[in-house]
C-alpha cells in the first residue's frame, strides 16, 4: 500500500520540496551496496543514503571515523548502478571537509564524479558553512545534518538525545536557519526532542527528515539493516523493525549445513 500523493518517476532535490509544500512525508533509508539499493529503490524510497555509518554496518567499526573517501565512493558507486527512482545522497566522510573549503569541494567533486551520486551529505552548522558554500558553488546539491553529529562522538562523548537544553536548542535552531539560508535542500535531524524538531521543521522552508526526532518533520530515515532487524545488539527507542533477518537469515544457514552434512544437498535436479 502506497500513501504517495504524486507518482514522482524520479525523486529529485525540487521534488522533495515539492514533498514538503504538498504535506507529503519523505521516505529515507540508507544503502551500501548494489543489490539492496536495487531492492528498496523498487520499494518505492524517496531517498536512498550512502551512509558513513557504512563503517559500522559493513566494516565492523566501532564509529564512522574510519571510513575513507575511497571507500565512500565505492559503496555510492555501487548504490547508484541499482538505482532508478531515489535521490542518491552520499554522506562525506569524516575529514573529508571540515576545516578547508577547497578540500571539501575537492572532496564533494570526487563524490560525484566517481560515483554518479546526486548530492552530498555532511555534518554541522557554523562551523562548517564555508564549506557548505564552496561545494554548493560546483553545483552540488548539499543536504544538512544536525543534532547527533557521530562524527563528533569524542566531543560529545556519548550517543545520547541532543539539544534538551535551552542553548543547545537556540544554536540548533539558528544552524537550521543558516543551512537554508546558505541553500542546503534538505536537513537530517538527529536524536533531538521531538518538539524541538517540529519546530525546526516549522520555522524552514527545506524539508527536515527525522531519525529519533518524533513524527512532526517532514520525513523519517532509518538505517536499512537496523530496520531489517540485522542487528540485535543496538536497539534505540526509536528503532521500528519490520523483520527479524538475522534471525531468517541463521536460520537458512543453518538449514543449508544440515543439508550439506546430510547429503541432502543437491537432489538429482539440482545437478547437471
Ligand atoms: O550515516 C548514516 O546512516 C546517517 C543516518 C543515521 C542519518 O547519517
Amino acid at each position: 500500500m502506497s500513501v504517495a500523493k504524486k507518482d514522482y518517476k524520479r525523486v529529485t532535490t525540487n521534488t522533495l520540496s515539492e514533498m514538503k509544500q504538498n504535506g507529503e512525508k519523505i521516505s529515507m533509508l540508507t544503502a551500501y551496496d548494489y543489490t539492496l539499493a536495487k531492492i528498496i529503490d523498487g520499494g518505492g524510497i524517496d531517498i536512498i543514503l550512502v551512509g558513513d555509518s557504512a563503517s559500522n554496518v559493513m566494516a565492523g567499526h566501532e564509529t564512522t571515523l574510519p571510513i575513507t573517501l575511497d571507500q565512500m565512493i565505492y559503496h555510492a558507486a555501487s548504490v547508484v548502478r541499482g538505482v532508478n527512482r531515489a535521490l542518491v545522497v552520499v554522506d562525506m566522510p569524516f575529514g573529508s571537509y571540515q576545516g578547508n573549503s577547497l578540500e571539501a569541494l575537492s572532496s564533494a567533486i570526487r563524490i560525484m564524479k566517481e560515483s554518479g551520486g546526486h548530492s552530498v551529505k555532511l555534518e554541522g552548522g557554523s562551523e562548517v558553512i564555508e564549506s557548505i558554500e564552496k561545494i554548493l558553488t560546483a553545483g552540488i546539491p548539499v543536504m544538512g545534518h544536525l543534532g547527533l553529529t557521530p562524527q563528533s562522538i569524542y566531543k560529545f562523548g556519548t550517543y545520547t538525545v541532543r539539544a534538551k537544553e535551552d542553548i543547545e536548542a537556540e544554536k540548533l535552531l539558528a544552524d537550521a536557519k543558516l543551512l537554508e539560508k546558505t541553500g542546503c535542500f534538505a536537513l537530517v535531524l538527529e536524536k533531538v526532542p521531538a518538539k524541538l524538531a517540529q519546530k525546526v521543521a516549522g520555522s524552514i522552508n527545506i524539508p527536515v527528515i527525522g531519525i529519533g526526532a518524533g513524527n512532526n518533520v517532514d520525513g523519517q530515515v532509518l538505517v536499512l539493516h537496523d530496520m531489517l532487524g540485522m542487528n540485535h545488539e543496538f536497539n534505540p527507542r526509536f528503532l521500528r523493525r519490520y523483520l527479524n533477518l538475522a534471525n531468517d537469515i541463521k536460520g537458512a544457514v543453518q538449514s543449508y549445513v544440515t543439508d550439506v552434512k546430510s547429503s541432502d544437498f543437491p537432489n538429482e535436479k539440482e545437478q547437471y
